[in-house]
């Protein structure tokens, strides 16, 4: 029997698995998992885990659920570690990944964490289940609750989400119910409703989605043959995914599957960029921003609930932190679909953004082994793309025509 308990992040008090609790009572701030890896050694190793085709579930020894009867699944993780040699060659480097989390049954990585999370709604036997979202989580959980046929209640900025993600949480039959006000204080008014009604919350805030999270480091250090990239580049907007990771390779690491550890670089943009300001100040504590503001509204956050552990991870992994214009996030999204086919939401190209302007300001060796992480399907957001970039050329039904368009 694994050992698994719930950590404060800030006074290391310790609380068992089976109560339902985000924060801690004493301090109030983030809770962890912690697993005795010790234990973990004898159940798994490297050779029977790469006998096991790549999905969120083939950890199971490294997530904390009870019953392995009744995890609520739709077949998540398991997404393609693409190498990426024409951008690579564009942007002059050698070694360049894209982890395309898009590729998850939603379409971003949040269905990693909500497979775990409605898992453990159901073994705390919870009927309703909630959260706060720019638009993916809300996808995610929709669909996941959908599956494990419990209700879920949304809260979303009013006309801040992708009409795609709003569709998903529509066609699961949420119940959506859009603020007037931003993503930060629904946020803080369902952390209010989920105490004061008993709905199971499932905000990243909830410790067991990064239980699920921390796979995709795992798959990406399996994809390289069982080491970790020399450096990862993640979008951040509410802060858990970048700590998510680094717990990931950690844990790896701790269990001897890996022998390095990446560095982990953080991109915000610059309209909604606490965390990057706490880190280029050299603070241990974010300063939030009022009125966040950026395209990529995934991660249009001013007030991250996770920075401490997002500032944890870079600090320890000797990483760091970088701001991208909405301008730069967009070229990047074009650059990536253009060089690779890959088609991803304008959050998500925020870590190639990233990464073009570290490449630019020296920060980058062209040797080094990088992999960018892409969260979120492009499809999720086509607004966007058809705004910012070219319309279709319309024409009369005439080849004549369509000659010289073609010419032209
Ligand atoms: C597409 C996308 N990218 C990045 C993020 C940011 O992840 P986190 O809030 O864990 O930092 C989100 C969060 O909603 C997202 O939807």
């Amino acid at each position: 029997m694994i050992m698994f308990k719930l950590i404060c992040i800030g006074c290391k008090s310790e609380y068992s698995l089976n109560e339902i609790i985000y924060n801690c009572r004493k301090c109030n701030d983030l809770l962890e998992v912690q697993i005795d890896l010790e234990e973990v050694k004898d159940l798994i190793n490297r050779r029977d885990l790469s006998l096991k085709p790549l999905s969120v579930w083939k950890y199971s020894e490294l997530i904390p659920i009870f019953d392995k009867n009744r995890i609520v699944t739709i077949n998540e993780g398991g997404t393609k570690l693409h190498k990426c040699s024409n951008l690579a060659e564009e942007l002059g480097i050698k070694k360049l990944y894209v982890k395309n989390e898009g590729e998850n049954p939603t379409g971003s990585f949040k269905d990693r964490g909500m497979t775990v999370g409605v898992t453990k709604a159901r073994e705390f036997d919870s009927k309703k289940v909630a959260c706060a979202s720019t638009g993916n989580t809300a996808a995610s959980l929709s669909a996941y609750a959908a599956k494990a046929g419990l209700k879920s209640i949304i809260l979303i900025p009013h006309g801040a989400v992708a009409i795609g993600k709003l569709a998903q949480s529509i066609i699961y039959g949420a119940k959506v119910i859009a603020i007037k006000g931003n993503f930060d204080k629904a946020l803080s008014i369902i952390i209010e409703a989920s105490k004061s009604l008993g709905l199971y919350l499932l905000n990243s805030i909830n410790p067991f989605r990064i239980e699920g999270q921390k796979t995709a480091a795992f798959e990406v250090c399996e994809q390289l043959d069982w080491h970790a990239p020399d450096r990862l580049i993640i979008p951040v907007g509410n802060a858990a995914n970048i700590a998510a990771y680094w717990k990931g390779f950690k844990e790896f690491y701790e269990l001897g599957f890996i022998e390095n550890l990446p560095t982990m670089i953080g991109i915000q943009a610059c309209g909604a960029s606490p965390i990057v300001q706490a880190i280029k100040e050299k603070r241990d504590f974010i300063k939030p921003v009022d009125n966040p503001n950026t395209v990529a509204t995934a991660i249009r956050i001013g007030n991250p609930a996770s920075w401490k552990k997002a500032i944890n991870a870079i600090k320890e992994s000797k990483g760091t932190a970088e701001s991208v214009t909405d301008e730069e996030i967009l070229s990047a999204q074009r650059l990536l679909a253009r060089k690779e086919g890959l088609f991803v939401e304008p959050a998500s190209a925020s870590s190639i953004a990233g990464l073009k302007k570290l490449i630019e300001l020296g920060s980058i060796d062209k040797d080094e082994e990088i992999v960018c992480v892409a969260t979120g399907h492009g499809l999720k957001d086509p607004d966007s793309a058809i705004k910012f970039y070219q319309e279709p050329i319309v024409i009369e039904p005439n080849f004549e025509i369509l000659k010289e368009v073609i010419k032209g």
